[in-house]
């Protein structure tokens, strides 16, 4: 595998976001307004994109995605309506049938919270026609076929997805999630990769430190100061945390250390890999990307059940770690693999099980991305601070 780090962000958000609503302020051209949205997104500000573009005569296919996409984010009903409104008007300006799907993708998520499953259904699967490895649409067709408790139907869906060649987490995922629901126990473990494509082992310190307890320390200390820092982003199974995206910076030197450091471990971990009978193992890409981000807890901040949904492979590195959490006997502050009840039900979700991780500082733990996991609070008052990161296929 070709694996590179992604590029280096050197100003923060906010401050791009400054900048470029200055240029549209002065210049309020179609490219300066299409960099606005794109930037206003990023920065969870969806209530200016709908004044922005509401207000726009002229929106083009991008435009109206962006408004269904912050339409669905003020999560309300009104809002919902908006937005199969705006991914209909997508539907009619899209040029290609991968644009056509995207649009149908938004439009299924919209019925299906406003609980027309029927309408809902019938964009995914038309959506999924148009393109096969559209993950979003392959998300929200499982959801509905989990709900109504039709695991096969799910199974075949996967099957025939992946025959037109997708093969992505969320795909991976629906078949853990349907073999659990079927009872399948032994079936789902395999296919979320437990035990044999997880690991759990400690990082030495990387060139130049002697020690991994002083560069631990470096890392925090680079970390916690980083101007990047920021309160919990919409659509993340973050909650109540700070994150850092994309932590790696020129003047982060510890930060770009432990990038090297991953990087080399996660080509020494996939040399390790038995390749067993595993569709996972057969879509590991030629090329990738290192995506990273830091995700800081202090008392009863936590992630929800999620998989990584732009992943192969994804793991995590403990900078900071409590005492009573590394040394405790609670699953307070621990990372969980298992399975949400809302998806597998809540019979496939308690059989099926969860295995904790007990973070440790130093530890570097890799899963396939597709592995359904969460964390618990921990309520120490003290910072625990992990470095997450996916291995992306760059297509
Ligand atoms: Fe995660």
């Amino acid at each position: 595998m070709s694996l590179t780090r992604e590029p280096e962000k050197v100003m923060p958000t906010g401050d791009e976001l400054a900048l470029v609503r200055t240029a549209f302020s002065r210049s309020p051209t179609l490219a300066n307004r299409k960099r606005l949205v794109r930037m206003l997104l990023l920065d969870d500000q969806q209530d200016q994109v709908r004044s922005l573009l509401d207000e726009a005569a002229d929106r083009s296919f991008a435009d109206e995605v962006a408004l269904a996409a912050a339409w669905l984010a003020a999560e309300h009903e009104h809002g919902d309506k908006l937005a199969v409104a705006a991914a209909g008007r997508a539907l009619s300006l899209a040029q290609d049938d991968q644009a056509r799907s995207e649009a149908l993708a938004l439009s299924g998520k919209a019925m299906a919270r406003l609980g027309d499953r029927k309408g809902a259904r019938a964009a995914l699967e038309a959506a999924l026609a148009l393109d096969p490895a559209n993950k979003d649409a392959c998300k929200r067709l499982a959801a509905i076929e989990l709900s109504e408790g039709r695991g096969d139907a799910l199974l075949q869906l996967t099957d025939r997805l992946g025959g037109l060649g997708a093969a992505h987490a969320r795909l991976f995922g629906a078949r853990v999630l349907a073999h659990a629901r079927l009872g399948n126990l032994a079936e789902a473990k395999r296919e979320a990769g437990d035990p044999h494509f997880h690991s759990a082992r400690e990082l030495p310190p990387p060139p130049g430190w002697d020690d991994i307890g002083a560069f631990n320390d470096a890392l925090a200390a680079e970390l916690l100061t980083h101007p990047a820092m920021r309160n919990d982003r919409y659509g993340s199974a973050s909650n109540f945390t700070q994150r850092v995206e994309a932590p790696s910076r020129p003047d982060r030197p510890a930060v770009r250390a432990l990038v090297g450091q991953i990087l080399a471990t996660i080509h020494e971990r996939i040399a390790e890999l038995d390749p067993a009978d595993s569709d996972w193992f057969d879509a590991c890409p030629e090329r990738a990307f290192l995506r990273t981000w830091c995700v800081i807890t202090d008392s009863d901040g936590f992630e929800g059940w999620h998989v990584h949904q732009f992943g192969w492979l994804s793991g995590v590195y403990y900078v900071r770690v409590p005492e009573s959490i590394s040394r405790g006997n609670s699953n307070a502050g621990c990372l969980a693999f298992g399975l949400p009840e809302d998806l597998a039900g809540r019979e496939g979700a308690k059989r099926y099980g969860e295995k904790l991780v007990r973070p440790q500082e130093g530890l570097m733990v890799t899963f396939p991305s597709h592995a359904y996991h969460r964390t618990y609070p921990h309520e120490t008052g003290e910072k625990r601070i992990c470095f997450a990161f996916d291995v992306r296929p760059l297509d």
